[in-house]
C-alpha cells in the first residue's frame, strides 16, 4: 500500500590520511564563564501565558506536587508521588498551568527529564549546565490539555532526570513541581481573546506547542488520554538504540471514540543528540575516524497503526545547553531547550479500524537511529457521550509518497552530503456519532533537505538544514458542509558553522561555532489566522580540552513575534559573555491586518 522510490548517487574518492579524531559537540563549560556571586537565572525566551494586554486572573489555588533533590539518578527508576486534585479547588477548571523549578550549583552536564501523571507525560524538558556560583530557572506549560488526567484521584505523578554526581560532576538538581488551577478564566477573557489569546498564549508557552496554533487541536481537552509509554519501573519513555527497534502496544479504543489525536514527545542524545551534522557511516569509516556519530543526517519518528504508517515527524533540533558551543546558551538558552516540542498526529480517519472492539498494535519508530532516542506518546481520545457507540469507516487512503535522493562526495576528509526528502500523505474517514456523519480528512506534506560540507581537512563543518512541514485537517457534514478547517504550515531551518584548529596548549584546540536556528510557523483556523516566529543567532569562540571549554565567549541574538487575531507580542533579547544585556518585549492588542 504504500508507494516507495527512492535513488542515490555515490560519489566518493579516497585516499590515504592520517587519521584526526573529528571534534564532538557536546561540552561543559567552564564554571567561570561569568562572574556572578549570586545564583544566575537561566532562561528560555517564550510568549507570556496571555498575549493580550488583559491580566490573567489569579489562579483559584496552587498545588505544590513535590521538593525533590536529582543527586545520582542514573538507570534507576522514575522519582514518584502520589497525586490527587487539590481539596479547596476540586474540578471542574478551565486551565492548568504546569510550574517546574530547579537550581543547582557545582559542576553538571545538561540533563534530559520528563514529568508524567499515571504515565501521560505533560513535559519533556532539559536543564541549563551550571555555573560556579549556581544556577536556576523554571519552566511554565500550559497542561489544561491533559485535563481528564488532572481530575483522577491517587495517581502517580513522576519525574525521571538522569544525573550522575561523582567527584568531577558535583551538581545536584533540586527541582519543585506545582500545579496553577484556573477557574472561568473565560469570564475575565473574552471567548474570542481566549481562544487565541490566553487560550492561545497558555497553549503556547513556549510558543512550541505544535499543531496548537489557530484554536487549536487541543481547544477542548480530551475525554480520555491514554499513555504509549513504558510501565514506569524503570522508565516511561522507550530508549530507542536502533531503527530496528520498534515499539510496539496494544490498545483498546472506547466504543464512542468520535475524535482521536495523538501527541509524541521525542529527543534525541547520545550519538544522535546532533543527528543533523551526522556524515554517513562510510565517510567515517573510509577516513578511521573514531567518532560513532555516523548514519547520514536524516531521521524521522514514525507512528504505525497495526504495521500500516499513519505518522511521520521530524523533529525540530532542539539543542541543549551543552551543545555545539555551551556559552552560546548562557543566560538564554536554546529554542526548546526547556520546554521540548510535542507533535500531534490526527488519527481521526483511522476510526474505521480501531473501533472494531479489538485490540489494535500502535509502533513508534526511529529511522536511522543510532543510540539513542527517548520517544513515547499520548493517545488523546474524545467520546460522544450521547452514544455508547459510534460507527465509523474508512474513507479514500491514498499511498504514502517517499522519494529519498542523496548524493556523497569526499575526498579523504573533505566533501559534501546532501539530502533530500519528501512524504505525503492523504487520508479520510468518516464518523457517525450523535452530531450527525462527519468526514474528516487529513493532508500531510514534508519536506526534508539537508547539506554537510567538510573543508579545510574536515576542520571547517557547515550544517545546513531546512525541515518544511505542513497538515490540513477538514471536517466535513454528510450534507457536504464545511463544519472545521486548519491548517499548519511549520518551518525550522538551522545553520551551523564550527571551525577547529590545533590551540596553544597540549591536547587542546580552538572553536569557532557560528548557529542559527529558528522555528515558523503559520497557522490558520477557518478565517482565523496566527502566525509565530522565532529565530535565534550565536557566534562565538572556545578553547576546548577534550569535552570541557576551559575559556571562550559567545553572543546571542533572538527575537520572538507573534501575530494573531487578538494581537500581537513581540520580544528581543540579546546576550555576551554569559549576560543578559537586553531582554525587551512589548504587546499589542489592536486588530491586526494581514
Ligand atoms: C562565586 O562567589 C565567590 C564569592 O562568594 C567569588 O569569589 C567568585 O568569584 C564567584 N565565582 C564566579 C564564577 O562568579
Ligand atoms: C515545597 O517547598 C515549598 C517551599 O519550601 C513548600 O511551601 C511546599 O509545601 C513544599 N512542597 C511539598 C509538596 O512538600
Ligand atoms: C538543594 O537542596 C539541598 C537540600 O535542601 C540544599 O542543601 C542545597 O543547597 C540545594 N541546592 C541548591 C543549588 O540550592
Ligand atoms: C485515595 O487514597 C486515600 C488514602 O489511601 C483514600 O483515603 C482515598 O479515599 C483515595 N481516594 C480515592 C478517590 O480513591
Ligand atoms: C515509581 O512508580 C513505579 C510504578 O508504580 C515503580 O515501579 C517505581 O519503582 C517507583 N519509583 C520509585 C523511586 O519508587
Ligand atoms: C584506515 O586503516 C586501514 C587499516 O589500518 C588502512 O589500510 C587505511 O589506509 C586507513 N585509511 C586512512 C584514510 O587512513
Ligand atoms: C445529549 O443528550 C442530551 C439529552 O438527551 C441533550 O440535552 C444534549 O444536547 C445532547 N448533546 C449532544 C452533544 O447531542
Ligand atoms: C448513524 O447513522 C444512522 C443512519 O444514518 C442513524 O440512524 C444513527 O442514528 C446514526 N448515529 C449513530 C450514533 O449511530
Ligand atoms: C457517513 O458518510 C459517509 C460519507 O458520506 C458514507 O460513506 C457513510 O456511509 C455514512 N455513514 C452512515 C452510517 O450513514
Ligand atoms: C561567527 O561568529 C564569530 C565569533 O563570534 C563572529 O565574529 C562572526 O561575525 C560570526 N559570523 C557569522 C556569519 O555570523
Amino acid at each position: 500500500m504504500h508507494f516507495h522510490y527512492s535513488f542515490f548517487i555515490i560519489i566518493f574518492f579516497t585516499s590515504l590520511s592520517t587519521t584526526i579524531s573529528q571534534p564532538e559537540n557536546h561540552f561543559l563549560k567552564p564554571p567561570s564563564s561569568s562572574l556572578h556571586l549570586q545564583p544566575q537565572e537561566s532562561i528560555e525566551l517564550t510568549l507570556p501565558l496571555s498575549t493580550t494586554n488583559l491580566p490573567i486572573p489569579p489562579p483559584e489555588c496552587t498545588l505544590s506536587v513535590f521538593n525533590h533533590s536529582f543527586a545520582y539518578t542514573y538507570s534507576q527508576p522514575p522519582f514518584n508521588v502520589t497525586y490527587s486534585p487539590p481539596l479547596d479547588c476540586p474540578p471542574p477548571w478551565s486551565h492548568a498551568v504546569l510550574q517546574f523549578s530547579g537550581e543547582i550549583s557545582g559542576e553538571q552536564y545538561d540533563r534530559i527529564a520528563g514529568v508524567w501523571i499515571s504515565g501521560v507525560e505533560i513535559l519533556r524538558t532539559s536543564t541549563p549546565e551550571p555555573s560556579e556560583n549556581g544556577t536556576f530557572w523554571k519552566v511554565e506549560k500550559d497542561i489544561t490539555r491533559y485535563m481528564s488526567v488532572l481530575q483522577q484521584s491517587n495517581v502517580s505523578f513522576s519525574m525521571m532526570l538522569e544525573n550522575i554526581v561523582n567527584d568531577e560532576f558535583t551538581g545536584i538538581y533540586n527541582v519543585s513541581v506545582s500545579i496553577l488551577f484556573y477557574k472561568d478564566a473565560e469570564e475575565v477573557v473574552n471567548v474570542k481573546s481566549r481562544k487565541l489569546g490566553l487560550g492561545l498564549g497558555l497553549g503556547l508557552g513556549s510558543g512550541l506547542e505544535f499543531g496548537d496554533l489557530g484554536g487549536g487541536v487541543y481547544e477542548e481537552p480530551a475525554d480520555l488520554v491514554i499513555p504509549i509509554a513504558d510501565d514506569g519501573n524503570q522508565d516511561y519513555w522507550f530508549r530507542i538504540q536502533s531503527e530496528s527497534e520498534k515499539i510496539v502496544r496494544s490498545i483498546e479504543i472506547p466504543m464512542n471514540a468520535k475524535r482521536v489525536v495523538l501527541e509524541l514527545y521525542v529527543s534525541h542524545h547520545g550519538d544522535d543528540e546532533f543527528w543533523y551534522s551526522n556524515p554517513p557511516t562510510e565517510y567515517i569509516e573510509m577516513n578511521n575516524l573514531t567518532t560513532s556519530r555516523g548514519n547520514g543526517a536524516f531521521r524521522e519518528v514514525s507512528v504505525k497503526i497495526d504495521g500500516g504508517l499513519v505518522g511521520f515527524v521530524v523533529p525540530f533540533p532542539v539543542i541543549f545547553t551543552g551543545g555545539i558551543n555551551p556559552l552560546s546558551w548562557e543566560p538564554v538558552v536554546a529554542i526548546g531547550a526547556f520546554d521540548l516540542p510535542s507533535y500531534d498526529v490526527e488519527l481521526t480517519p483511522y476510526l474505521g479500524t480501531l473501533l472494531d472492539g479489538k485490540s489494535h498494535k500502535i509502533e513508534l519508530g526511529v529511522a536511522n537511529a543510532i543510540s539513542f532516542w527517548l520517544v513515547d506518546a499520548n493517545l488523546h481520545v474524545w467520546m460522544d457521550k450521547n452514544s455508547s457507540v459510534v460507527q465509523a469507516g474508512m474513507g479514500a487512503i491514498e499511498p504514502t509518497e517517499y522519494e529519498d535522493e542523496r548524493e556523497w562526495k569526499f575526498k579523504q576528509l573533505d566533501g559534501s552530503f546532501e539530502i533530500e526528502i519528501e512524504r505525503k500523505s492523504h487520508t479520510s474517514g468518516w464518523v457517525n456519532c450523535s452530531l450527525g456523519n462527519f468526514t474528516t480528512s487529513v493532508a500531510q506534506k514534508l519536506k526534508f533537505e539537508n547539506k554537510i560540507e567538510f573543508q579545510q581537512s574536515g576542520t571547517q563543518k557547515t550544517v545546513e538544514q531546512k525541515v518544511k512541514v505542513k497538515t490540513e485537517v477538514k471536517v466535513v457534514s454528510d450534507i457536504g458542509v464545511l463544519i472545521s478547517s486548519r491548517s499548519l504550515k511549520r518551518e525550522y531551518p538551522l545553520k551551523i558553522r564550527t571551525s577547529t584548529t590545533p590551540g596553544p596548549g597540549e591536547d587542546t584546540s580552538s572553536m569557532i561555532t557560528n548557529i542559527s536556528h529558528e522555528l515558523k510557523e503559520k497557522s490558520t483556523s477557518g478565517n482565523l489566522q496566527t502566525s509565530f516566529q522565532n529565530v535565534q543567532q550565536s557566534g562565538g569562540s572556545m578553547l576546548l580540552k577534550d569535552h570541557s571549554v576551559l575559556s571562550g565567549t559567545a553572543q546571542t541574538h533572538q527575537t520572538l513575534s507573534y501575530k494573531g487575531q487578538s494581537g500581537c507580542f513581540l520580544r528581543s533579547a540579546q546576550t555576551s559573555g554569559g549576560e543578559l544585556l537586553r531582554d525587551d518585549s512589548s504587546v499589542c492588542s489592536s486588530h491586526l491586518s494581514w
